[in-house]
């Protein structure tokens, strides 16, 4: 039993999230931020939880998803105002380091902290803050109970990788590579809030396979795999006490 809470799971592809969305029959919610941000929510209540999924939607201009950072900022502050959570989850796909023992279409959790790569300002402090390092919640608990591996989530703008970036990402001993966590775990850093993510690997970083190609071939495979860990996921934080949530790294 125990209070009321409200779990917010922040999804930047459509195509990422309907599987979810199907397999536990949410409700969808007409324009939860308006009809000109054209983001997308879903809704269901697990036992005390309300669980709201929020997709980042198409844009406007260019008709594609609203992959990034940009709008996973905008998403997870309006998030924040209108749903007010107590937990944040962050779910989606990334790329991964094989030789970190990486495979396509496994699930992991976050650990650490997360920062961004290719944020380059060299003026004392600003380079810090280009980085940020935003706490995440310790889910080594949940990570060991549904057998699910853990890495380091290292966040850019781009889905392909320069020399430099890889420097920089080995160098902060991420597994993972991905276009919002660090976005989202910024605003959920501002106020506060616990937050972490679940990722599914589309790609392998150190593969000589350009990461377009085989993000395109292995995203429904890893899709599907997401869909299987993340139920099990959002049904032990529905069912877990606030009290489960409230250590960070
Ligand atoms: N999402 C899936 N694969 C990715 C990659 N290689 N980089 C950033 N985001 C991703």
């Amino acid at each position: 039993m125990g209070r009321h809470k409200t779990l917010v799971v922040l999804i930047s592809m459509q195509q990422e999230a309907t599987p979810i969305i199907r397999a536990l029959a949410m409700r969808s919610m007409k324009d939860p931020f308006g009809k000109v941000l054209r983001i997308k929510g879903f809704e269901k209540k697990i036992q005390n939880t309300r669980l709201i999924f929020i997709v980042q939607g198409i844009d406007p201009r260019f008709g594609v998803e609203t992959v990034g950072t940009e709008a996973a900022t905008l998403a997870t502050q309006l998030a924040i105002q209108t749903f007010n959570p107590n937990l944040i989850l962050n779910a989606g796909t990334a790329g991964a380091f094989a030789s970190r023992g990486a495979k396509i279409a496994d699930v992991y959790l976050s650990k650490g902290t997360c920062s961004f790569h290719g944020r380059r300002i060299p003026i004392p402090g600003y380079q810090e803050y280009g980085v940020g390092s935003y706490p995440l919640l310790n889910v080594s608990k949940l990570a060991s109970r549904l057998g699910l591996k853990q890495g380091i989530i290292s966040t850019g703008s781009s889905l392909d990788m320069t020399p430099s970036d890889k420097t920089q990402i080995e160098g902060s001993g991420a597994t993972l590579k991905d276009m919002e966590a660090a976005a989202i775990a910024y605003v959920a850093d501002l106020h506060r809030i616990p937050m972490f993510a679940v990722k599914a690997v589309t790609d392998l970083l150190d593969s000589k396979t350009p990461t377009s190609e085989a993000f395109l071939k292995n995203f429904k495979r890893a899709t599907e795999a997401l869909q299987k860990h993340l139920i099990s996921v959002l049904h032990v934080c529905a069912t877990s006490p606030l009290s489960a949530f409230s250590r960070r790294t």
